[in-house]
């Protein structure tokens, strides 16, 4: 019986593990570079249409240029809320909402702001 209970309760810590894992996002640099490749990609992000990236050939100027990110958006929710709805904090922005139009991924926000970070 006391054996079982602590069965249970060893299952439990792993279940915790597990969704510790699944959820907690870690900054490589393999993501870092498939963010930038997500960012620049005209089928994804296709960021440069309206921003200057470094490294960016052509880039577009209906919104800021992206650099200095950690300074201007120390937050990194705000970040992600940025790209995933633009319109939350501008209604009127021209920025696509990639995550409710379904263009990105949360996991490719992610990859994004690890990128964008760097900048
Ligand atoms: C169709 C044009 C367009 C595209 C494409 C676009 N943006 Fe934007 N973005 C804007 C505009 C315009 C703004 C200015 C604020 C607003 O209107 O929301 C902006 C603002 C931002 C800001 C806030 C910058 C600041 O200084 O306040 C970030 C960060 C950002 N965009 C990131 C991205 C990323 C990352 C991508 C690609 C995944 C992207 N944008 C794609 C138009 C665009």
């Amino acid at each position: 019986m006391l054996l079982c209970k602590l069965c249970r309760l060893a299952a439990g810590i792993a279940a915790i593990a597990v969704v510790t894992v699944a959820t907690v996002h870690a900054t490589t640099a393999d993501g870092i570079a498939a963010g930038k490749s997500l960012a620049m990609e005209r089928s994804k992000g296709n960021c440069l249409a309206c921003h200057r990236i470094e490294d960016g050939v052509l880039p577009g100027t209906i919104g800021p240029p992206l650099l200095a990110m950690k300074l201007r958006f120390p937050e990194r929710e705000a970040l992600k809320q940025q790209i995933c709805d633009a319109t939350i904090r501008n209604p009127h922005s021209r920025m696509p909402p990639y995550c409710r139009h379904g263009i990105l991924t949360d996991e490719e926000v992610e990859l994004i702001v690890d990128y964008l970070y760097t900048l």
